[in-house]
């Protein structure tokens, strides 16, 4: 029988103990993946103890109090603190988020903290997007029309403007993209949920002029017909979207042009 290991380097080992200094009854143990390329060293998951009783709600303070009080090494993204930006994702409790909106009282016990699933790992809790943002660019997100003039304006009727609801609103966190099996085992291939409702998104713009243009591009045996609607992708969108949706109703326009 064919017996497979994970490389010797790529094994997570138990890392650095932060104990509470502070003499808190309220106090929760925090497991948080570390990964420092520069050192040469393994994975490891740090653990600390963090009173409870001066810790804001969301996951992010914690990882803010950790950073700010117990280990100014850890490393992770955030920016508006208010999900918008889409920066703080990862994954919280064994489900993709954003951190920044995720309360740290709805996860039962130690709380356990990693980066999005299967990218790369440029450092700690940061994952490399760098792949996702080729695909993104390779859709050209954004408006296709000879109609634009510096100083026309393109009207659309409400109707129009009503059918981007719940395609506009994606900050491109990649925690449907991460959260897809398709996407871990083609990701270099398969253009995954979070890119594929951004091109949804572009095609049903009513002011866009190349929507066939934008279907034949991604009528691909991969970029595309890779989904098979296992639908991780929209139980783990923390903005309330469907991708998997948006994909089914591209390949039905692609059935019908
Ligand atoms: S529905 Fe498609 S995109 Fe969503 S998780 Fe499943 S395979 Fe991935
Ligand atoms: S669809 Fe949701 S999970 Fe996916 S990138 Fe957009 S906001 Fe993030
Ligand atoms: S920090 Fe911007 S979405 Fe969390």
């Amino acid at each position: 029988m064919v017996q497979i290991n994970l490389p010797e380097n790529s094994k997570v080992k138990k890392g650095n103990y932060y104990k509470d200094k502070t003499g808190s009854k309220n106090i929760r143990k925090v497991n948080v993946y570390r990964w420092d390329p520069s050192t040469g060293k393994n994975p490891r998951i740090d653990t600390y103890e963090v009173d409870m009783d001066n810790c804001p709600s969301k996951v992010l303070d914690l990882l803010n109090k950790i950073k700010n009080e117990l280990d100014s090494s850890l490393a992770y993204r955030r920016s508006c603190t208010h999900g918008v930006c889409g920066s703080c994702a990862m994954n919280m409790d064994g489900k993709n988020g954003l951190a920044c909106t995720k309360p740290h009282a709805e996860i039962k016990g130690d709380i356990n903290i990693y980066p999005l699933p299967h990218l790369k790992v440029k450092k700690d809790l940061i994952g490399d997007l760098s792949v996702l943002y080729k695909q993104y660019e390779s859709i050209e997100p954004w408006l296709k029309t000879s109609k634009k003039t510096e100083s026309t304006e393109i009207i659309q009727s409400k109707e129009d403007r009503a059918k981007l609801d719940g395609a506009y609103e994606c900050i491109m966190c990649a925690c449907c993209s991460t959260a897809c099996p398709s996407y871990w085992w083609n990701g270099d291939k398969y253009l995954g949920p979070a890119v594929l409702l951004q091109a949804y998104r572009w095609i049903i713009d009513s002011r866009d002029e190349e929507r066939k243009e934008r279907l034949k591009k991604i009528a691909d045996e991969f970029k595309l017909y890779r989904c098979h609607t296992i639908m991780n992708c929209t139980n783990a969108c923390p903005k309330g979207l469907n991708p998997a949706k948006a994909i089914a109703e591209i390949k039905k326009m692609l059935a019908t042009v």
